[in-house]
């Protein structure tokens, strides 16, 4: 590797956790562009690490110190050879952990929680200065989307837009209200603005990110055209208004806050997908309500009615915890119950692990581990049989497809249908970026295979 130009600087990034954490390593990057870094794929020789951590489960901690450790090694090489390396844990460990991670790792340069992104080139600065480890945990929420730069790098074809942030909602097992704050909606102005910077640099598709997205409540533009002071459901129509952006997505949405214009918006706008990521937790009402959710397994059942009645081919995918303090065999049944009515496209599930400083890290009636990997089992199995029956179900239908870039063998693309699917098609590469019918040949457990549909191939 060459080395000539001494203003550049390798920036390694590492990223676990949710989409919001992607979507904010790639506005670290940003931040630390103007300061000469430039991103790399590994963390050898790196001038800076940052690792954007989670605290959602146990395990992502403890990953976050392992980690930590063999970069301690790479970053005591560097010196021993004259070098430096800024180290930096970010994310929502970095909020919750601040004072435990300097204590347990004390080669830690910075240390800094979800809002303070747009503080790190004066990090840096300080941290080369004092060499003593420099740590900011505060929520001035409304300055970090204010302060970050205009200028980022393109994210493709598929691009993440955060539009809210935080959470008020306190549900007995989670952490996010402790580390990312209380909710904060950017104002649409911000939105649309960033929306049409991506499309211009070749996003077709966008996803808005939040915590609590479809509890977005910005300000409205200014004497705006076309808009409907209805929440996310007036800013996606804003959005979908965009000319050049073919795709909108939302994520993650709570049951509570999906009103009827919201609902309607996905009856209306044409540029909303047919997929919504809708997190249940239990199918129990007795979990439900230890769980703080604010609705029972009846009302969820009824939204998602209210769902397909709007949008008759509407995909749905959830979260599911197993073992909740509490959890009887009655309630695991009832989940169960739940998942087989519903019948989900796509689901992510979990063992029930205690956060410290949650209502349920102290409750009793805790769930023997033995109990919660059984009960697991039986909801994964039973989702990922779902699963492979809705994408076995478009076997021989020709759908519309975004090509988002190569495939993993030469001669293929790669793309997403609506529903969210991974797309397996022969094609040229010039396709990138544009829609076109496929014809699906196999619908496979994880992924579809497929080929252009005959018009499009004589055309290309
Ligand atoms: N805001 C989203 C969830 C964000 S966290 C919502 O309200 O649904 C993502 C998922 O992690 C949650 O939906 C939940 O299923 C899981 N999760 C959160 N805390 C957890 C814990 N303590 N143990 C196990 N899973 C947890
Ligand atoms: Fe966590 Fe509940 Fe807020 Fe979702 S709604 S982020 S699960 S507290
Ligand atoms: Fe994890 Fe924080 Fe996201 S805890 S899931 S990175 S909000």
């Amino acid at each position: 590797m060459t080395t000539d130009s001494p203003a550049k600087k390798r920036l390694f990034l590492r990223s676990w956790g949710c989409q919001m954490n992607v979507y904010d390593s790639a506005r670290m990057a940003d931040v630390l562009a103007p300061l000469g870094y430039a991103p790399v794929d590994a963390p050898e020789g790196a001038d800076m690490i940052i690792l954007n951590t989670c605290h959602i489960r146990e395990k992502a901690t403890e990953k976050l110190f392992s980690e930590l450790g063999r970069l301690r090694q790479l970053k005591q090489a560097k010196e021993a050879e004259g070098g430096e390396m800024v180290l930096a844990v970010a994310g929502c460990v970095a909020q919750a952990e601040g004072a435990e991670i300097t204590a347990r790792a004390p080669y830690v340069d910075i240390v800094l929680g979800p809002q303070s992104y747009h503080k790190l080139p004066e990090m840096v600065a300080r941290a080369g200065r004092t060499g003593r480890a420099v740590v900011e945990t505060d929520f001035p929420v409304e300055e970090k989307f204010d302060f970050l730069p205009e200028n980022s790098a393109p994210q493709g074809v598929t691009a993440f837009l955060t539009i809210q942030e935080g959470c008020d909602k306190f549900c007995s097992f989670c952490v996010v209200p402790y580390t990312r704050g209380a909710e904060y909606s950017r104002s649409a102005e911000a939105v649309l603005a960033e929306a049409r910077k991506l499309v211009g640099q070749g996003a077709r598709e966008i996803t808005l990110l939040g915590q609590n997205v479809n509890a977005w409540h910005g300000a409205p533009p200014e004497g705006g055209q076309g808009w409907h002071a209805e929440g996310l459901a007036g800013l996606l129509r804003a959005l979908a208004e965009i000319p050049g952006l073919a795709r909108l997505r939302y994520t993650t949405s709570h049951p509570r806050d999906m009103d009827a214009a919201l609902i309607a918006a996905h009856r209306d706008i044409p540029a909303v997908m047919p997929f919504l990521h809708l997190p249940v937790q239990s199918g129990s009402d007795r979990v439900l309500e230890a769980m703080n959710r604010g609705h029972t397994a009846a009302e969820y059942l009824e939204l998602v009615d209210r769902l397909r009645a709007a949008r008759p081919d509407l995909a749905l995918s959830t979260d599911i915890i197993v073992g909740h303090p509490g959890e009887t065999e009655a309630d695991h049944e009832a989940t169960m119950a739940l998942i087989r009515r519903v019948k989900f496209a796509q689901a992510f599930s979990f063992k029930y692990s205690p956060r410290p400083g949650t209502p349920a890290a102290g409750a009793p009636h805790r769930v023997d581990e033995a109990t919660k990997d059984r009960r697991l089992q039986e909801v994964q199995a039973l989702l990922r049989d779902q699963q492979a029956e809705f994408n076995a179900s478009l076997t021989g239908q020709t759908v519309p497809v975004l090509f988002t870039g190569p495939g993993r063998q030469p001669g293929q693309l790669s793309g997403r249908t609506p529903w969210l699917q991974p797309v397996h098609v022969p094609g040229p590469l010039s396709l990138t970026g544009q829609i076109a019918p496929v014809f699906i040949r196999a619908g496979n457990p994880n992924s579809l295979a497929g080929e252009l549909a005959q018009q499009e191939k004589t055309a290309a």
